[in-house]
């Protein structure tokens, strides 16, 4: 079982698509384990995307993130992380694949729609961000056992 972040982005609240987009994801199988509506600042934008800090989209994409409340949820399931990003398709929606949330919603990179953390690691470290680790909840569902063969 794995556990990684999802925001659902300023361009999408705006548009209406948080639903479609958590919908998604839970669709699939993912467990909802933390869920808020949460406006970034200046600083957690810049924390969350360090590793971008310099490059020319970067300011870019900080006020982006930061222009309106958004929905920061952990999503936990068998391979989460990747099954996330694949469910987000390609950062750039021109070359996102149709059936993914970015192929069918969006078509600029800057207007993406959703981040999700990009490995393991990363999604420690950025659930650290929003959650502290007793706001992230551990439980199980009926229906897991029809979705997971080893429910625990
Ligand atoms: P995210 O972090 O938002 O989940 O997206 P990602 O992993 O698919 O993409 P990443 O490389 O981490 O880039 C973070 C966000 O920066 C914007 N970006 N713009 N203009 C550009 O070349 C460019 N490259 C990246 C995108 O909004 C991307 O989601
Ligand atoms: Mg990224």
């Amino acid at each position: 079982m794995e556990r990684t972040l999802v925001l659902v982005k300023p361009d999408a609240m705006q548009r209406g698509l948080a639903g479609e987009i958590l919908s998604r994801l839970e669709r699939r199988g993912l467990r909802i384990v933390a869920l808020r509506l949460f406006q970034m600042d200046d600083e957690l934008a810049r924390r969350l995307y360090a590793e971008h800090e310099g490059k020319r989209f970067y300011e870019g994409l900080v006020s982006h993130i930061t222009a309106c409340p958004i929905i920061a949820a952990v999503f936990e399931g068998t391979n989460a992380v990747e099954t996330v990003r694949k469910a987000m398709g390609a950062t750039d929606p021109a070359a996102a694949d149709a059936g993914t949330i970015r192929g069918d919603l969006a078509l600029e990179i800057g207007r993406n729609l959703i981040h999700g953390s990009d490995s393991l690691e990363s999604a420690k470290r950025e659930i650290a961000l929003f959650y502290r680790e007793d706001e992230v909840h551990s439980y199980s569902r009926d229906l897991d056992r029809w979705l997971f063969e080893a429910p625990d």
